[in-house]
């Protein structure tokens, strides 16, 4: 059987020296990657910096013989993430994979939630995912390879109680990431995002230690690598990670109801009458793409 490895290409880790960051960082490594390790090494909601963090990944992928650097720059803003670009080119000459997965939480219910709260969450998922893969589009577009990973959360997609900042910062990579996939398209790369389920700082304030326990990160890192790969084609999708499950994730939409009002444009009471058409989900289809979604409303 033929090994998935990443010889000679650069992928560049944020928020590599965390919980599943450093998974990631060690799988590529051992596969034979070039690895960036970035990481600001602030507190988990965002205050302060340090190098340690991601000097610790870097030491321990070069004691076990691997390829890595640190960049203890911020993935907030354009600067820090050219700089960190440069990092990379100027140790291994370019970048080829991107793992967005820096991350911090600033929890409290929206009636206390503070502009600051939702500001910085904000900078660090949605700016940060922003500003990183801004400055690596060029090297990827021009070597007409690339691999981006976005890290969405079930709190994204399905809502959790305390997080609306982070909820709509996670969501909003997933529609970031789909309009990536179809721009990158013609050159040659892959945007794929992730929701996944592991233990780190993040969540053992959250869930119980003995299901901690069985939350490895290393369990996550798989889905990462193989969206990363050469080989693999999958662009544009959603996927559910952790424990050793690997789900992808669509779209589906009732049949729906159509109104014969002239115009279209149904009364409230049609609209009141027929709710449970509307709303009822047997029978309901997938929906793939724009075009698809479009074609309802035109037929
Ligand atoms: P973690 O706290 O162990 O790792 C996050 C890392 O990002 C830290 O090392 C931190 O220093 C770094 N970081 C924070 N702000 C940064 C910035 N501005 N620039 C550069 N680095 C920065 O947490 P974990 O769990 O490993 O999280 C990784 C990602 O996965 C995050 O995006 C998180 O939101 C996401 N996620 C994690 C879940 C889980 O179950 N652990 C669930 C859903 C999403």
């Amino acid at each position: 059987m033929s090994e998935v490895r990443y010889d000679g290409k650069t992928v560049v880790v944020t928020g590599g020296g965390g919980s599943l960051g450093r998974a990631y960082c060690l799988l590529f490594a051992s596969r034979g990657a070039n690895v960036v390790v970035n990481d600001l090494g602030g507190s988990f909601s965002g205050e302060g910096a340090s190098k340690s963090a991601a000097d610790k990944v870097v030491d321990e992928i070069v004691e076990m013989g691997g390829k890595a650097v640190a960049s203890y720059e911020s993935v907030s803003t354009m600067e820090g993430a050219e700089k960190t670009m440069q990092v990379a080119k100027d140790a291994f000459g370019s970048v080829h994979m991107l793992i967005n997965n820096a991350g911090i939480l600033r929890d409290v219910s929206f009636a206390k939630m503070t502009e600051d709260d939702w500001d910085k969450i904000m900078e660090v998922h949605l700016r940060g995912a922003f500003c990183m893969t801004k400055a690596a589009w060029p090297f990827f577009r021009e070597q007409s390879y690339g691999r981006v990973i976005l890290t969405a959360s079930a709190a994204g997609i399905y809502g959790n109680f305390g997080q609306t900042n982070y909820s709509a910062a996670k969501l909003g990579l997933y529609g970031m990431g789909q309009t990536l996939a179809h721009e990158g398209k013609k050159y040659n790369i892959n945007t794929n995002v992730i929701a996944p389920v592991a233990r780190s700082r993040m969540t053992e304030t959250v869930m119980p230690p003995p299901l901690l326990e069985k939350l490895r990160p290393e369990a996550v890192a798989p889905l990462v690598g193989w969206l990363c790969a050469e080989e693999s084609k999958e662009s544009g999708s959603l996927f559910e990670v952790g424990a050793g499950r690997f789900f992808k994730l669509g779209w589906i939409r009732t049949n729906g109801y159509k109104s014969e009002a002239e115009g279209g444009v149904a009364s409230l009471e049609e609209l009141r009458d027929n709710w449970k058409t509307v709303t009822d989900f047997t029978d309901a289809k997938m929906v793939r793409n724009i075009q698809e979604s479009t074609m309802a409303f035109m037929r």
